[in-house]
C-alpha cells in the first residue's frame, strides 16, 4: 500500500522540473535565434567569377549547381529553417567552410583543386552525407560524377593553356599522388 501512497506525491514535482527544464530549453532557444541570426550569416556575396563553363558540356554545370553550390558558390540557397538555431549554425558551418575551400564564384582566387574534386567524389566525401539526407537531388551515380569530374578538368586544364597535355592513363597508377609544392 505505502508504495502507492508515495508514487502521486513525488509526480507532480518531477513534473514540474521537467517543465522547467523545458522552459528554460525554449527560452534559451529564444534568446539564441536573434544572436545566431546575426553570427551566422547568410549573405550571398557577388558572383564574381566563374570557371568558363561552356568550355564543358552543360550538364557539368547543371551538376555542380545542384550538388555543390550551396556550398561552394555564393549562389547558395538558404532554405528557411536555415534561420533556425541550430540548423543555422550547422549551416553556417559547412557554407563557410566550403566558401573557403573553393568557390565556384571567386574561381579565379579560390578554385577547387581538380585532382581533389576527383578524390572527394569518388570516395563519396563530396556532397557530404548530412546535406544529401536533406537534398536528396544533390546525391550523384557514378556516371554524373564522373561527368562532373571530366568536365572540370577539362575547363581546368583549357583555361590554363592547351600546352599542358594529359598524361594519358597515367594518372591511374598514382595512388598517392600528392606531390609536394
Ligand atoms: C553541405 C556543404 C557542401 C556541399 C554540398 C559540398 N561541399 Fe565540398 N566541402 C564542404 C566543406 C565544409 C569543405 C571543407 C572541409 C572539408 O574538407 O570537409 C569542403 C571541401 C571540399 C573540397 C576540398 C577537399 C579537401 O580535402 O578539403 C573539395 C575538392 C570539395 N569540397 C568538392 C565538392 C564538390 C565537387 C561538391 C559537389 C559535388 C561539394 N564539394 C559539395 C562542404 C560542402
Amino acid at each position: 500500500m505505502h508504495e502507492y501512497q508515495h508514487q502521486p506525491l513525488r509526480l507532480p514535482n518531477r513534473k514540474r522540473r521537467n517543465r522547467d527544464i523545458w522552459l528554460g530549453l525554449i527560452i534559451i532557444f529564444l534568446v539564441l535565434q536573434p544572436v545566431s541570426y546575426l553570427m551566422f550569416d547568410r549573405s550571398n556575396p557577388p558572383v564574381r567569377s566563374e570557371p568558363d563553363w561552356p568550355l564543358a558540356s552543360p550538364e557539368v554545370k547543371r551538376l555542380a549547381v545542384e550538388a555543390c553550390f550551396d556550398c561552394h558558390s555564393n549562389e547558395t540557397r538558404w532554405p528557411w529553417y536555415s534561420a533556425l538555431f541550430p540548423v543555422s549554425w550547422l549551416v553556417w558551418v559547412d557554407v563557410d567552410g566550403g566558401r573557403a575551400a573553393g568557390n565556384f564564384s571567386e574561381w579565379d582566387t579560390h578554385p577547387l583543386e581538380t585532382d581533389e574534386i576527383a578524390e572527394v567524389l569518388t570516395s563519396g566525401r563530396m556532397p557530404p552525407d548530412s546535406y544529401t539526407i536533406m537534398h536528396p537531388d544533390a546525391k550523384l551515380t557514378d556516371a554524373q560524377k564522373q561527368i562532373l569530374i571530366d568536365g572540370l578538368d577539362q575547363i581546368a586544364g583549357r583555361e590554363s593553356g592547351e600546352d599542358e597535355r594529359e598524361d594519358e592513363h597515367e594518372s591511374e597508377d598514382r595512388e598517392d599522388g600528392h606531390e609536394d609544392e
